[in-house]
């Protein structure tokens, strides 16, 4: 199945890649920070065609809205363009985030990184892939050392569970901290070892089952901020290289 879901994530990619840079109708979704363009629709409506065609018993829970056979065994969790905001802008940062899950738990994931044309992708037990390279997380075991992502959810400006609060405190305890607009990418910047670590609150399930799996498949680690064991509904995501991760976990807890 792991062909299929890079197959469709790269067809994807294509339409998204040839939309970006026009112009393009943008509508609000819970508020005004929060997009949705023709794109992330056409995209959804593609990858979900090809799912219902291929495997029609399977269920499919997607961001635009795509949500069907939830008693499936088999459950297809989709980001069909994560990182909207920058694609409206012209800001070449954005992905597709496909993961599959299997009775509750995530056994393959693909994360296609549009404009670098970069594949991210992993099977249960079988190791993380960077276009078919191997990848694994950085060996940096000193905070104050490592270069760290996080993003904001859409309602920022109430500070939702610190956001803002966490955001300084950790600058001051890493060697920086970058924001992309994608948390998708920023696992998988964490599993190739550009990133030592990623945290962020309100995430929703399509933009951290892919990615979970290709940073723990890299030899990372994926909890919440107090270290325990998260599913793709959890809404305070820690991911670290692992060598990091208790240090995080004590800044964490001291905000
Ligand atoms: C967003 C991006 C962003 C993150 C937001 C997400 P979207 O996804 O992943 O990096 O900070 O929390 O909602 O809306 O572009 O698919
Ligand atoms: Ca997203
Ligand atoms: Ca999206």
């Amino acid at each position: 199945m792991i062909e299929d879901i890079i197959q469709i994530s790269k067809e994807a990619g294509a339409l998204i890649r040839n939309a970006f840079g026009k112009t393009h109708s943008i509508e609000f979704k819970t508020n005004e920070l929060n997009l949705v363009t023709e794109t992330d629709k056409a995209s959804e409506k593609l990858i979900t065609d090809f799912i219902k065609k291929k495997y029609p018993t399977h269920g499919i829970l997607a961001e635009e809205g795509s949500d069907v056979n939830k008693s499936s065994e088999y459950l297809w969790v989709i980001d069909p363009l994560d990182g909207t905001t920058n694609f409206a802008h012209g800001l070449p940062i954005f992905s597709v985030s496909i993961g599959l899950q299997k009775n509750g738990e995530t056994i393959a994931g693909v994360v296609y990184d549009v404009m670098q044309d970069i594949v991210y992708a992993a099977e249960k037990g079988s190791g993380a892939t960077a276009n078919s390279v191997k990848i694994k997380v950085s060996e940096n075991n000193n905070l104050q050392h490592s270069l760290l992502v996080t993003g904001f959810p859409y309602n920022i400006k109430e500070n939702p569970d610190k956001a803002l609060e966490r955001f300084t405190t950790l600058s001051k305890k890493s060697r920086g901290i970058r924001r992309l607009g994608s948390a998708a990418i920023d696992f998988c910047y964490v599993a190739t070892g550009v990133f030592d670590g990623f945290w962020e609150v309100h995430l929703n399930p399509w933009d951290i089952c892919a990615g979970n799996l290709i940073v723990e498949e890299a030899g990372g680690i994926v909890t919440d901020f107090d270290g325990k064991p998260i599913d793709i509904f959890t809404k305070r995501i820690l991911c670290t290289n692992r060598k990091i991760h208790q240090m995080m976990i004590e800044v964490m807890k001291s905000i």
